[in-house]
């Protein structure tokens, strides 16, 4: 069978089974099993081999019982990067480049900033940043060991200096940043407990670890921020679209200038606050 007519049977397969964008998860898997891209997916004249149909089959039985497609592949495309994924670790998501966007924006004027991503799972915002600011001094920390693995070896494979640091939001940074740091921006984990069962099986194979949070973490985040930014420095956060007031008001105690950013949905996605 011709790769064009395997996608449409697979696709065809993926969608019975409720799986989301059929098509494009047929393909993004055929090309994985056949390590080529779309260019050569599409022109390709030869049936998979034996070897290959059973790792397709099995790939599309694995998608259709919950595995994200990002673990069946291991890697996930961000902001212009192709990172390293394992099980274990968050899968970054595409919603996270609004805020490094943000980010971004917010050290345009600042002459080799220095930046803290805090909770960096597979490194993905201080990656971003590092890649499109290689004057910046960028710091990584996560709690999970495993994702401070994964962050130093994505840092090592794409040749990006990112200083990655395992333990408790700030605490494992050095200690005369104090009072030096430029940007501390953060995806931290929170989604609320009570959503967690409803969640699809795929957001559910990230760490529970990494998903459930609420208030309480901004608000040690925002007391440990204001101890290491710079009088003028910017605390940037990701938040759950129905928390933007709550979280809000949190960063209103110690920072000044506090603004909603949206994504492309227009739900709210970012909070920006200065420290004053
Ligand atoms: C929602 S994930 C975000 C990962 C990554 N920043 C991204 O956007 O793809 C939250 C991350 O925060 C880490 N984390 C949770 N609690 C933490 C804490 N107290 N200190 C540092 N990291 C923490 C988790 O291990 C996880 O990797």
């Amino acid at each position: 069978m011709r790769p064009a007519q395997l996608i449409a049977r697979a696709a065809a397969y993926l969608e019975r089974h409720g799986v989301d964008s059929p098509r494009a998860t047929a393909e993004i898997l055929l090309m994985h099993v056949l390590g080529t891209d779309r260019v050569g997916l599409y022109t390709r004249v030869e049936r998979l081999d034996a070897r290959q149909a059973r790792e397709f089959g099995r790939a599309l039985c694995q998608r259709c019982a919950g595995t994200p497609v990002q673990h069946l592949t291991g890697e996930q495309a961000f902001h212009r990067l192709r990172l390293e994924v394992r099980p274990g670790v968050f899968v970054p998501r595409p919603e996270t480049e609004v805020l490094v966007e943000v980010a971004l924006r917010e050290i345009r004027e600042v002459e080799a900033p220095v930046v803290v991503d805090v909770g960096t799972g597979t490194g993905a915002i201080a990656l971003a940043i590092k890649r499109e600011r290689p004057d910046a001094a960028v710091f990584a920390t996560d709690v999970a060991p495993e994702a401070v693995e994964l962050a130093r070896v994505n840092a090592a494979r794409l040749g990006l200096e990112v200083d990655v640091r395992q333990g408790d939001l700030l605490a494992p940074l050095p200690d005369d940043l104090r009072g030096w740091v430029d940007l501390v921006v953060s995806n931290p984990p929170y989604v609320p407990e009570e959503e967690y069962e409803d969640l699809p099986a795929e957001v559910r194979a990230d760490p529970r670890e990494a998903l459930i949070g609420g208030p309480e973490v901004y608000e040690r985040l925002a007391a440990e921020a204001t101890r290491w930014l710079r009088d003028g420095g910017v605390l940037a956060v990701e938040i759950h679209a129905a928390a933007g007031e709550a979280v809000r008001s949190i960063l209103r105690r110690s920072f000044a200038d506090v603004r909603v950013h949206r994504d492309l949905a227009g739900r709210d996605r970012v909070l920006t606050a200065r420290r004053p």
